[in-house]
């Protein structure tokens, strides 16, 4: 078939396409299955490249590090060579086993300590959970990266009783509980699975989140970005280009939604998601007081439609 009459078969069946749809779908199936499969793929690529989580297995245990600057240059620190980085033995607080236990860590600080330009980091996770760090939050509790627990073989970070915490496990020494005066959430600084690090200014990390039309907002929706960014962040993507991680497929502007015109479900789900959807992967909020939830809220009806 030359290049007219191809072009005159798929605008043939283009157009068979818009006729049956709707109402003769089965039939037309057959006839445009071939043609509709290769654009779909297309049209998957870029979704199966941003996918949710990571599959653990193609993971290979070293340590992926992405700069802001150039998110094109990957670059991987092999998991031996980040023991020549400045490990030390610490005894780490497992909260899963509600243990202290002799672990090898490697200060985030260190990592961040080559790049004097950055003060900020991502930590993304396989499951698609992701946690941010700022200068500020490193120099007052010097997280780490725990490459090692204690009696277990290089890398193998499962302990009985903990969900598989490797390729790593980020944590610093304090012990706070959720809604302590100092971090609200302080599990959100405590993510497992971590593969891969993204390191960068505060404003490249979260930058379109300070930018108009986030930029004229008064203090309590700035508080409400303040929580935004040290939790709901964590699993709520900021679709197209902003940060978040993948935890939910409720993107931002899904979350904001529900923030303008369902004021009281908003409310109700934060503080205990459950109720509405009692297979929730959302966690209860119940440390949150209504102003806090208001706050975010405030946050969030400043995200465009
Ligand atoms: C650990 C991950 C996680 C964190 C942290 C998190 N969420 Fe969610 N959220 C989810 C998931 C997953 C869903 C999708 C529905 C489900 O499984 O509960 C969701 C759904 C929602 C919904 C939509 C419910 C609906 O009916 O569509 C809202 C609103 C929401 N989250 C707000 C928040 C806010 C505000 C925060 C921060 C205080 C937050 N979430 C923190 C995981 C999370």
């Amino acid at each position: 078939m030359n290049f007219c009459g191809a072009l005159v078969c798929t605008m043939l069946s283009g157009g068979m396409l818009s006729i049956h749809l709707f109402n003769r779908l089965r039939r037309v199936r057959a006839f445009v299955f071939p043609l509709l499969l290769p654009s779909l793929l297309v049209l998957l690529l870029p979704v199966s490249v941003q996918a949710a989580y990571v599959d653990k297995a193609d993971l290979t245990g070293d340590l992926i590090v992405e700069l802001a600057s150039d998110p094109a240059q990957d670059f991987v620190i092999q998991r031996d060579a980040l023991y020549d980085m400045g490990v030390k033995t610490e005894a780490v607080y497992i909260p899963y086993l509600k243990k202290t236990i002799q672990c090898t860590v490697l200060p985030l600080a260190a990592i961040l300590d080559a790049y004097p330009e950055f003060d900020a980091a991502f930590a993304y996770c396989y499951d698609g959970y992701m946690s941010y760090y700022t200068s500020e939050f490193i120099a007052e509790y010097d997280p780490y990266v725990v490459l090692d627990l204690e009696g277990n073989e290089r890398g193998d970070m499962q302990l009985e009783g903990t969900p598989d915490m490797g390729p790593f496990y980020i944590t610093f020494a304090k012990q706070l509980t959720a809604g302590s005066e100092e971090i609200l959430d302080p599990a959100n600084k405590r993510p497992f699975g971590v593969y891969k690090l993204k390191l960068g200014s505060q404003e490249s990390l979260v930058g379109p989140l300070f930018e108009a039309p986030f930029d004229t907002m008064d203090a309590n929706a700035q508080a409400g970005r303040e929580i935004w960014m040290n939790n709901c962040m964590s699993c709520h993507s900021w679709d197209p280009v902003g940060p978040g991680g993948n935890l939910s497929n409720r993107i931002v502007k899904i979350v904001s939604m529900h923030a303008k015109y369902n004021k009281q479900y908003f409310h109700d789900f934060v503080k205990d998601p459950q109720v509405t959807m009692p297979d929730s992967k959302m966690p209860k909020h119940p440390h949150y007081s209504d102003e806090t939830i208001e706050q975010i809220r405030q946050f969030l009806t400043h995200v465009p439609n």
